[in-house]
């Protein structure tokens, strides 16, 4: 299982980079906006650190929008990939984006069903989210599981991330539940001599 970051600070991709284990980087509005910084700039940054996926989610919530937003974003460069809601919209726009070559990453899955209509769309990636199920008492590891069964079963190459981890045994789980990626904004706690410091 890969690891990717999910965090807009610049800083921190760099430290964690360092250590030669990322493998990409998400990032959301919300993420963006706590670092108070211009977004093209801030991903022409990431993109000079790390040489794999780099998400930058649409703020659009209409199909047409969401893919003229995207083309500004991968004209930056072939790593970027569109974060898109797994809403109806999100799935058009999916389609669209995959038929001109460009990789998207599907986010806000809360059920497999969601997850196999964004693969049908063509998702590069789709994005569990893990934590956020598990904060309404549903198991968000579980998601992960069914989906894996599914498109194993099914031969569908889009990989999943499991999203919203904010345990380092969440991490583990999500592998054992066959994700192929999972992202958090705390990389550093999977070090338990780090984690120490941090209580
Ligand atoms: O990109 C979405 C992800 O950051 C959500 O994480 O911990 O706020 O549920 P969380």
């Amino acid at each position: 299982m890969k690891l990717f970051i999910d965090t807009a600070n610049v800083d921190h991709i760099r430290e964690i980079a360092s250590w030669g284990v990322l493998s990409g980087v998400t990032t959301n509005p919300s993420l963006v906006a706590r670092e108070g910084r211009d977004f093209m700039a801030v991903l022409r940054e990431i993109l000079a650190i790390v040489d794999g996926p780099i998400s930058a989610e649409v703020v659009s919530t209409q199909a047409d929008d969401m893919v003229t937003e995207a083309r500004q974003y991968y004209e930056l460069s072939h790593n970027i990939v569109i974060k898109l809601p797994a809403t109806a919209e999100g799935l058009k726009a999916c389609s669209r984006l995959t038929g001109q070559g460009v990789k998207t990453n599907l986010t806000l899955i809360f059920n497999p069903n969601q997850a196999l209509l964004c693969a049908r769309a063509g998702a590069t990636f789709v994005s569990p989210f893990v934590g956020r199920l598990d904060d309404i008492s549903t198991d968000g590891i579980q998601l992960v599981r069914d989906i894996a069964e599914i498109f194993t079963y099914h031969g569908i190459t889009t990989e999943i991330i499991a999203a919203s981890i904010r345990t380092p045994g969440q991490v583990v789980a999500a592998a054992k539940a066959g994700a192929h990626i999972a992202y958090s904004g705390r990389i550093r706690p999977l070090i338990p001599v780090e984690s120490v410091h941090l209580l």
